[in-house]
């Protein structure tokens, strides 16, 4: 009998997840107000490149599974969404806030994932969760109390409202589908493919 290791038999993974972009005008936006308001030392900021709308977080898996997954972004043919986004929300709760986000509410999202979806459970490499979909551009996770504690530190001064120059309506032209690193100063993401969806009409 041949012996074969279990660790061989496993093959390499990647943590992934396919994700709208935002517009660089309002990244930029984003990264100036959040200069004066996402200070407090119990946030950790998320960095201006890592700024999204997930889509689909896929989790592990194997990375035979990319050149298929590449495909699919390549071929998404819902127009480039609107987004407007709303003021900052704690989640699970103010008192016990894990992470700041701003809604991302937009039907034209909605299609878009909705579309992906349908695509990515098609070809088995999605398990659609069962909570609704929640667009979200995640802002700061807070971090742990310390000594072992996975309490979230307090937050004395959460993010106030957002700047004028945040609230318009915002289209997103491009999905892109992310390889995501785990390390302890938080996550580091590499873009692996993407597509530039076209503004209305074409779908
Ligand atoms: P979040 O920002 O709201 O935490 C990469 O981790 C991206 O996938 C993040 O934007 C994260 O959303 C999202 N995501 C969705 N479900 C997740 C899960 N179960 N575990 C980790 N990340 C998840």
């Amino acid at each position: 009998m041949v012996f074969v290791s279990k660790e061989r038999l496993k093959s390499p993974r990647a943590r992934l997840f396919i994700a709208l972009d935002l517009p660089d005008e309002t990244r930029d936006h984003l990264v100036a107000w959040g200069g004066g308001e996402l200070r407090d030392p119990a946030l950790r900021v998320v960095r201006p490149e890592s700024l999204h709308i997930t889509l689909a977080f896929l989790g592990y898996l194997p990375e035979r599974k990319i050149g298929c997954l590449e495909e699919i972004v390549a071929r998404l043919r819902a127009p480039a969404p609107a987004i407007v986004l709303g003021d900052p929300v704690a989640k699970p709760s103010l008192e016990r806030a894990r992470i700041f986000a701003l809604p991302a509410a937009s039907e034209g999202v909605e299609t878009l994932q909705a579309q992906l979806q349908g695509d990515l459970v098609a070809a088995r490499l999605y398990k659609p969760e069962k909570r609704p979909f929640w667009p979200h551009v995640t802002l700061a996770r807070v971090k742990s109390g310390g000594r072992g504690s996975k309490r979230p530190m307090a937050v004395e001064r959460p993010p106030g409202k957002l700047s004028r120059g945040l609230l318009g309506p915002a289209v997103c032209v491009r999905v892109t589908l992310y390889r995501s690193e785990l390390n302890p100063m938080g996550a580091r993401y590499t873009p692996l493919a993407r597509v530039e969806l076209s503004r209305g009409g074409r779908q």
